[in-house]
């Protein structure tokens, strides 16, 4: 990652290098742009805030874990304050491919868990595959949410999902990045990382499952990521609570090796359930990672 990211560097127009450098070489930098720094680099570079966020696309794609297609795509959204949080897609080997995380669900979920929420630009290095389109349509302000990629003109989501199927099809309000808390009370949990996972759940935009859940990776240094789940109205393009948690490490700087535990926490009695997904998905990362399990009552 860290090698990546230095590499990436390289690509960057000189006057932008030496004011991102000191940024992005802090092992405590978090893969985000405030405001003040994308000001600093516009007034450096000369750019506009939106010919910067497509220059530093590599900085982005140099997050990619993709053993199986070696294909690095980054995204970069920019919250409506202004800060930028950059993603890239994340594969795992020997689960199925469903458990793929494309680099826009990994900027928007990195967003997310940060508490952004609402995105008005998403940066892409290639064109959003439908499953995005789909993804990025369950978000709050999708309607005026703007697409930019290189050699092409901005644009709206729905210019490229025209038609869209969406919530209020499923006769459904709330937004991706705008639930309120669910309270359901984690003050009792005794175990941190699993209150963790809870206080994620409660956090999470499950509409039509109820299934709030949430997952929390601890790291070997005693770091927490939490992670919510990011449900959508067609169902299969949501995304599971522990991708989420790993999005948030593996923007941190963190590779698989360095985690230590999991825990996972989703509501009782509900329809569906996180719990073979997340312990397959960890089984394939490192079998000896342990699982804390535990479900919620309102
Ligand atoms: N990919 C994305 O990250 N975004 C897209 O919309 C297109 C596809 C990733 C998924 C997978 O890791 C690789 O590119 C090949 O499809
Ligand atoms: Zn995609």
């Amino acid at each position: 990652m860290r090698t990546a990211l230095t590499n990436a560097l390289t690509q960057l127009p000189d006057a932008l290098q030496s004011v991102v450098s000191d940024w992005i070489t802090d092992t405590h930098f978090g893969a985000t742009f405030s405001p003040e720094q994308v000001a600093k680099m516009e007034a450096a570079s000369g750019l506009s805030d939106a010919a910067l966020r497509l220059t530093l696309l590599p900085l982005a794609a140099a997050y990619a874990v993709t053993p199986i297609s070696h294909f690095n795509v980054g995204a970069i959204v920019r919250n409506e304050d202004g800060t930028l949080y950059m993603g890239a897609n994340i594969e795992f080997t020997g689960v199925q491919l469903g458990q793929t995380v494309h680099a826009e669900q990994c900027a928007i979920s990195h967003a997310w868990t940060k508490g952004a929420t609402r995105l008005t630009d998403i940066t892409i290095n290639y064109s959003p595959c439908g499953h995005c389109r789909q993804f990025m349509n369950e978000l709050n302000g999708a309607e005026a949410l703007i697409i930019q990629l290189p050699q092409t003109e901005p644009n709206t989501l729905h210019t490229y999902l025209p038609e869209p199927f969406g919530p209020a099809d499923l006769g459904i309000e709330s937004r991706l990045l705008a639930d309120q808390s669910h309270a359901l009370p984690t003050e009792d949990i005794d175990i941190p990382l699993l209150k963790a996972a809870a206080d994620a759940a409660n956090l999470s935009h499950a509409p039509y499952s109820g299934n709030y859940s949430g997952v929390a990776v601890e790291t070997h240094d005693g770091q927490f990521f939490s992670g919510m789940y990011a449900e959508n109205a067609a169902f299969n393009p949501s995304l599971p609570p522990l991708q989420v948690a790993l999005i948030a490490a593996n923007m941190a700087g963190y590779h698989w090796g360095e985690i230590r535990s999991v825990a996972l926490a989703e509501v009782a009695d509900s329809t569906v359930s996180h719990l073979a997904d997340t312990q397959a998905t960890l089984d394939a990362i490192d079998p000896d990672i342990p699982l804390v399990y535990s479900t919620l009552s309102a």
